[in-house]
């Protein structure tokens, strides 16, 4: 964990040179507009539906199971640490009088959350949360939950664990062999958070699909593609070069950032390892007219900053979901690939891109309404609910509906859980 944090904050800090000193991968005298958001609300039943179709799931088979027990939450975080070692990504969190605590740190009392025991994401809620909360703009009740930071690869939400009571997560699975659907209640990270739009002419951009990244993936495509290390974000990048080296890179800019340290000694996806290639800010992929959201090591974190971009969003089929998936829809606010069947029924390759990338262009050329449509409803839909003010708004409304599953809730912080803490040097 430590050493995966490292190498993000190094990526961040490469990220941060090339905006400095240009990256020379692409059109960088191409200007492009941030147009800051502010905190206006969606209209309420605007913000109903989407809780409806994001939240609600989560919370059914909880519903159906309440009234849930309080101590059940401790008895179910101490069983998920048997399994899981370590407070960066797995706390229990107390909130009381409008103030967070997390109760499983190593320094009781400490100051805020820092990376020698936090992970990045409980790092920047607690700031964030925390500001909102002094500022007097939310009020959230009193109440202790479980906090699952991890990517979630375990699946704490496995049904086939004995789960007695909910906890919160940031990504779960959907569609994975085994178990049905996953009883994560998942709220949003608090790290990459863009509360910008960002614009460039559309005659401006470059005609190609764009991405950049470190080469981390699911390792979900063994099977379906039947090579070791089926990773996409390898092998378009792979295909950029021999395009590139070929005299045709006309359809893919895609490169890593970091090299690939798998490649499979034989029957590998890739001929040779492609380049790797300075980090681009998000902001200036809105240089490029498609922009690919591929899988890290579950889904990517970045795709709401994508949606964020007046460029059409390509969506690499993923069997992991973000809070707020359930509401986003193929060719009405993204176009997907990978993993596609053809309309013969046979199932297609790693390079299905190309002809996605081929239909847009046509409907560009055709019907240019239909592209910037896709494009509209993605930024209105980021604007609307995906920017740090609405993703708070979403952890109020979830603790809300939570704390609803336990009538004992504030019985147990009151009599049970208050005296233990202060037993152990807390003050609360
Ligand atoms: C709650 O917080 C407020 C403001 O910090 C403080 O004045 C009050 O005493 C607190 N109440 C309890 C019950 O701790
Ligand atoms: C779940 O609980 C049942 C009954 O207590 C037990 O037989 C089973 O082994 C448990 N399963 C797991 C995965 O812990
Ligand atoms: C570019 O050329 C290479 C090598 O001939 C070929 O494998 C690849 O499919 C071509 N790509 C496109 C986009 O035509
Ligand atoms: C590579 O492919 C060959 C032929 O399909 C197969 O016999 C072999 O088992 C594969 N090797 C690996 C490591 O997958
Ligand atoms: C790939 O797509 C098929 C449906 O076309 C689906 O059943 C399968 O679960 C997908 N695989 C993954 C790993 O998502």
């Amino acid at each position: 964990m430590a050493l995966l944090l490292l190498a993000l904050l190094a990526v961040t800090t490469a990220a941060l040179r090339a905006a400095a000193l240009g990256d020379g991968t692409g059109p960088t005298d191409v200007p492009y507009v941030e147009a800051f958001l502010g905190r206006k609300p969606p209209e309420p039943q605007q913000w109903n539906t989407f809780l409806r179709e994001n939240l609600e799931p989560d919370l059914a088979p909880w519903r159906a199971r309440a009234p849930l027990r309080t101590a059940e939450v401790v008895r179910q975080f101490e069983a998920f640490k048997e399994f899981y070692k370590g407070p960066a990504a797995l706390q229990l969190v107390l909130i009381y009088n409008n103030t967070v605590y997390w109760l499983d740190r190593p320094d009781p009392n400490g100051p805020e959350p820092d990376m020698t025991w936090a992970s990045m994401y409980i790092v920047k809620l607690h700031r964030k949360l925390t500001a909102a909360l002094q500022s007097g703009r939310v009020q959230l009740p009193n109440c202790l939950f479980i906090y699952v930071t991890d990517d979630n690869v375990f699946r704490f939400g496995d049904p086939r664990r004995n789960q007695t009571a909910p906890h919160f997560a940031l990504m779960k699975a959907v569609g994975v062999p085994g178990g049905g659907a996953d009883l994560d209640i998942l709220l949003p990270q608090m790290r990459d958070v863009s509360d910008s739009l960002h614009m460039v002419p559309w005659p401006l951009k470059t005609d190609l699909a764009f991405f950049r990244g470190v080469p981390t993936c699911t390792g979900k495509w063994i099977e379906r593609y039947g090579y070791l290390d089926s990773c996409s974000r390898v092998v378009l990048s792979y295909y950029t070069d021999r395009d590139t080296k070929a005299g045709n890179g006309t359809v893919l800019d895609v490169a890593i950032t970091e090299p690939f340290q798998y490649r499979a000694a034989e029957n590998s996806s890739v001929a040779y390892l492609p380049p790797v290639k300075p980090a681009v800010p998000i902001p200036q992929w809105s240089r490029y007219k498609w922009l690919l959201n591929l899988e890290g090591v579950v889904a990517a974190y970045r795709l709401s900053q994508l949606m964020t971009v007046n460029s059409l969003v390509l969506f690499q089929r993923v069997p992991y979901i973000e809070y707020f998936y359930r509401s986003i829809q193929p060719w009405q606010h993204y176009v997907p690939f990978w993993n596609a069947t053809g309309t013969d029924g046979q199932l297609r390759g790693m390079d299905d891109v190309y002809d996605v990338v081929r239909e847009l262009r046509r409907l560009d050329a055709q019907e240019p309404a239909k592209i910037q449509q896709i494009i509209a409803n993605a930024q209105t839909f980021a604007a609307r609910f995906l920017t740090n003010h609405m993703r708070i708004a979403y952890y109020k409304a979830a603790l809300e509906q939570y704390k609803s599953l336990f009538p004992d809730m504030d019985a147990y912080i009151a009599q049970t859980l208050l005296p233990e803490l202060g037993a152990k040097g807390w003050r609360i």
